[in-house]
């Protein structure tokens, strides 16, 4: 296919060149009616682009097949049989590839380190979720993915399960084993759907980590705002196969989608496409160098330490993706958190996800000289300027196989019956009715439908003196929870 090709970007311009006056939505008219002192934020390109898909960037039937074509090269860039562009983010369309495979009240295997989206679709689906544990490595606190035997067991155990949903990379970089998981779903002809949120680079270079379809999975769902150059929430389906049925995953996302998607997400979907496509190699190529030298230059700071390739093998990670650069500052004797805010406050660096014990740090093909130089040296004066950072209260961290709680009812039950409002130290050996996930990551430490248990608790009540952010719980200081009324 012709990769210089970019069908919304091509339409939006002829919309331009005609001269289009559009009496629907948008009201601000492609920026007509904005008031100046947002386009002096904005800018005036933002809400000329903003243009409908019907009427607008194609005609009423569509019958230029403007998203259709971009979708299609999409596809052939990847390696995907079909590929479908979604404007709510990965979260909308990780729900509507669990809804495609599991309908309401059906068994999906889903790894335990799921992102919250994860698992508010259990509850919205009414799936009947089997959880799948991560693997943890207690002297790292980390999470590995679950590993094929622990597949194997769950869908042996659940022959009626539908399919699988595993999340990979982790938002610490790690990958877990998807062609063995692959094969295992396979075997017992169900899919398997991999929420591959931090892996829409990964079909563009071979020394990268492999994605999912070429490893063989059926459905993958993936952010291209993550780690790719497309606008916020902009986030494609990939399709293989014959075991999840296209028009299913078309109806069942048109059950949960807009019906005003963004051009701007789609343009620069479409833009994105065709720079990987043409420069993908080269800029990754850059890329990885980059990430080489950042990690070696962190790995010699004092008191710092990157997780790196150690972490891949037997009971870890299957592989690593060496842009994600994950940095444990225990040594420092800090947390993740303080460290986080610190490089924000005295640096103006923000990095990604935190915890207890780690920052990560993002590179990705944007990075240049300037954005490593910055990054280094925001580290070196953490080193430095560390013993400055007031102490805080320690996270509890809990034995690793304590987090491992048991499902004793179906979380949508859970979630919207009768629910009560508990101090946290009467909630052990009650039923969660919410989802408590530290943010960022946002891997939820209580799902509902969960037996709360004491070593849970304590390690949650000591997370907000300590700085855990846990803002999808009713009482996010966590002095109380929200449990299924007795
Ligand atoms: C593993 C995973 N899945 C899904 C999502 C949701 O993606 P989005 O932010 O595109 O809605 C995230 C977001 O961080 C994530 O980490």
């Amino acid at each position: 296919m012709d990769h210089s090709r970019t069908p919304v970007l091509e339409a939006l311009t002829k919309f331009r060149e005609r001269g289009d006056v559009v009496y629907g939505p948008p009201g601000h008219k492609q920026g007509r009616g904005v008031d100046p002192r947002v386009l002096d934020v904005l800018g005036p390109g933002m809400f000329a682009a903003d243009v409908l898909m019907l009427n607008g960037l194609d005609d009423r039937r569509e019958s230029r097949g403007v998203l259709d074509q971009a979708q299609a090269l999409m596809a052939d860039a990847v390696g995907a049989e079909r590929s479908f562009f979604s404007t709510c983010g990965s979260s909308l369309s990780v729900k509507t590839a669990m809804l495609a495979v599991a309908g309401p009240g059906e068994k999906l295997l889903i790894s335990r380190n799921a992102h919250k989206s994860v698992v508010s679709g259990v509850i919205i689906n009414g799936t009947d979720p089997v959880w799948v544990h991560p693997r943890f490595d207690p002297d790292l606190h980390l999470a590995h993915p679950p590993q094929p035997d622990d597949v194997e067991r769950a869908l042996d155990e659940h022959p009626d399960a539908k399919g699988m949903l595993l999340i990979t990379p982790t938002d610490w970089g790690g990958c877990a084993d998807i062609a063995r998981i692959a094969e295992l779903c396979h075997a017992r002809d169900v899919p398997l759907i991999v929420d591959e949120a931090w892996g829409a680079h990964l079909p563009f270079h071979p020394d990268l980590p492999a994605w999912g379809m070429a490893c063989g999975a059926d459905l993958v769902v993936t952010s291209v705002h993550k780690m790719g150059g497309a606008i916020e929430q902009s986030s494609v389906f990939h399709l293989q196969g014959d075991r999840v049925d296209p028009d299913v995953l078309k109806q069942r996302e048109d059950l949960l989608g807009t019906t005003s998607a963004s051009s701007l997400v789609y343009a620069s979907l479409d833009g994105w496409r065709r720079q990987m496509a043409e420069q993908g190699r080269a800029l990754l190529d850059a890329a990885l160098a980059r990430a080489g030298r950042v990690r070696a230059a962190v790995d010699g700071l004092p008191g710092l330490s990157v997780m790196g390739r150690e972490t891949v093998g037997p009971g870890g990670a299957a592989d690593l993706d060496p842009l994600a650069v994950t940095v444990d500052v225990r040594g420092l004797g800090v947390s993740g958190m303080q460290a986080a805010e610190w490089l924000r406050a005295a640096c103006h660096i923000d990095v990604g996800a935190a915890d207890q014990c780690r920052v990560n740090a993002r590179l990705t093909h944007a990075d240049d000289d300037e954005t490593e130089a910055r990054l280094l040296d925001a580290l070196r004066r953490l080193v430095d300027e560390h013993e400055r950072i007031d102490p805080q209260p320690q996270i509890r961290l809990p034995a690793p196989d304590t987090l491992q709680l048991r499902t004793v009812m179906l979380p949508r039950d859970a979630f919207f019956g009768p629910t009560e409002q508990i101090p946290v130290g009467k909630a052990a050996g009650r039923v969660a009715a919410e989802l408590v996930s530290p943010y960022p990551p946002g891997v939820p430490v209580l799902a509902p439908g969960e037996l709360i248990t004491g070593a849970v608790l304590d390690y949650l009540a000591s997370g907000p003196p300590a700085g855990m952010l846990a803002p999808d719980a009713a009482d996010p200081s966590l002095r109380t929870l929200r449990v299924v009324a007795e």
